[in-house]
């Protein structure tokens, strides 16, 4: 029988956008299992608390099969040996990720050479967005509507309506 491979896909998620869904969407053809793991950082300051970033990750994936939701602290690569996950997804939007992605991929891999990770390119059409724009961009009051899913539009507008 063929060995079931687990994926995690780590990051800020300050809040999640359809960059992020599209990842998320790709990631689950490859793997059997996708945990989008949630980075609980207490030291950077972060617009949404991690309840709130787990609860609209838990939302919109929730009619997706294959995929948890979860936080973490510490190492990446220890949290991924400890739920067993042999592969780590990130996206690459354009040459200007490569070269921290690169970084993070090696040092993680100096870490625990168990772990691969596995970069994937979200579709063109959301080349552009990154989190921290799309808070930019409300709070400066233009329409986000195309960028992120309407739950994160409705947070957003409840903690900074404008
Ligand atoms: O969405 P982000 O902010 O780009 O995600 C960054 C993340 C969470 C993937 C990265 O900061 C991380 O893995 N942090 C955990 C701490 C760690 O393992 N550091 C060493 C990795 S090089």
């Amino acid at each position: 029988m063929a060995k079931s491979v687990r994926g995690l896909y780590p990051g800020s998620f300050d809040p999640l956008t359809n960059g992020h869904l599209d990842l998320i969407a790709r990631g689950i053809k490859i793997v059997d299992e996708l945990v989008v793991a949630v980075l609980r950082n207490p030291d950077k300051h972060t617009m949404f608390s991690l309840d709130e970033r787990l609860e609209m990750l838990k939302e919109v994936t929730a009619p997706m099969g294959n995929v948890r939701v979860e936080s973490f602290d510490g190492l990446l690569v220890e949290y991924a040996a400890r739920r067993g996950a042999q592969v780590i997804l990130r996206g690459i939007r354009a040459v200007s990720d490569y070269e921290y992605e690169l970084q993070m991929a090696l040092m993680n891999r100096k870490l625990n050479q168990d772990v691969e990770t596995v970069f994937m390119m979200p579709a063109e059409q959301y080349s552009y967005i990154s989190s921290r724009l799309v808070k930019e961009v409300h709070l400066l009051g233009g329409s986000i509507r195309d960028l992120v899913p309407s739950v994160v539009v409705e947070r957003l507008k409840a903690k900074t309506p404008i």
